[in-house]
């Protein structure tokens, strides 16, 4: 199981420095890109992100909640192990999204919102390296984890079979659940909150590595 500190609970005016404070224990950064129409909240867009890299080693995972990634997505410069994931309610065509990602040089993940059947990501399965499920309702940090996403989770983790697709879970993980998403299947696991909302973030992502096991 790989953690993901997820920036949004960060301090937005100290971003470079408080990515610094996890750096040693996060797989990724996940930076969540909000454009206020996908979902109500706005955060930073392109311009920042792409500042925000240098003096970073660790690559990101960049999830878009934006109606318009095909538009956004070839903005953000990237590295070959980063992820870009965009959600599958978004209204551009999947396919045309997953292409320019593919062409931007980043892996590609496809989010979905709790309420979206599962199946509906199912034919994509094949042509992306990522599936974000969101446990709780996109937009916000700090949220209570939905336990349905538990049963989600498991069923990914059977359709995807012998893919090499990584099963990723965002929203409401703690030291009280983060066992229970990794044995569902959950490869990646994001983390915002129960890490940047804690004064000892690294003592924080020790507590939750331990609470996996
Ligand atoms: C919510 C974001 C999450 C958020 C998770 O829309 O996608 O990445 O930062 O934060 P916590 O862990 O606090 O639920
Ligand atoms: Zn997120």
């Amino acid at each position: 199981m790989k953690l993901a500190p997820s920036l949004l609970a960060a301090d937005f005016g100290n971003l470079r420095a408080e990515a610094k404070q996890v750096e040693p224990v996060a797989a990724y950064f996940h930076i969540d890109v909000m454009d206020g129409h996908f979902v109500s909240n706005l955060t930073i867009g392109p311009l920042v992100v792409n500042s925000l890299r240098r003096g970073l080693s660790r690559p990101f995972d960049i999830h878009l909640m934006i109606d318009h990634p095909l538009t956004y997505a070839p903005r953000f410069d990237v590295c070959p192990d980063d992820f870009i994931s965009f959600h599958l309610e978004a209204k551009d065509d999947p396919k045309k999204v997953i292409g320019v990602i593919r062409e931007a040089g980043a892996k590609v993940g496809i989010a979905l919102r709790p309420a979206t059947p599962l199946e509906r990501v199912f034919p994509y399965l094949s042509i992306v390296d990522l599936v974000l499920v969101m446990s709780v309702e996109p937009g916000f940090g700090g949220q209570i984890f939905m336990p349905e996403s538990i049963k989600r989770l498991r069923s990914l983790y059977r359709e995807v079979g012998e893919r090499p697709v990584l099963i990723a879970v965002d929203g409401g993980i703690t030291t009280e659940n983060i066992r229970l998403v990794s044995e569902a299947g959950a490869g990646l696991v994001v983390v915002g909150s129960a890490i940047f909302g804690e004064a000892n973030r690294l003592a924080a992502v020790r507590a939750l590595n331990e609470a996996a096991k």
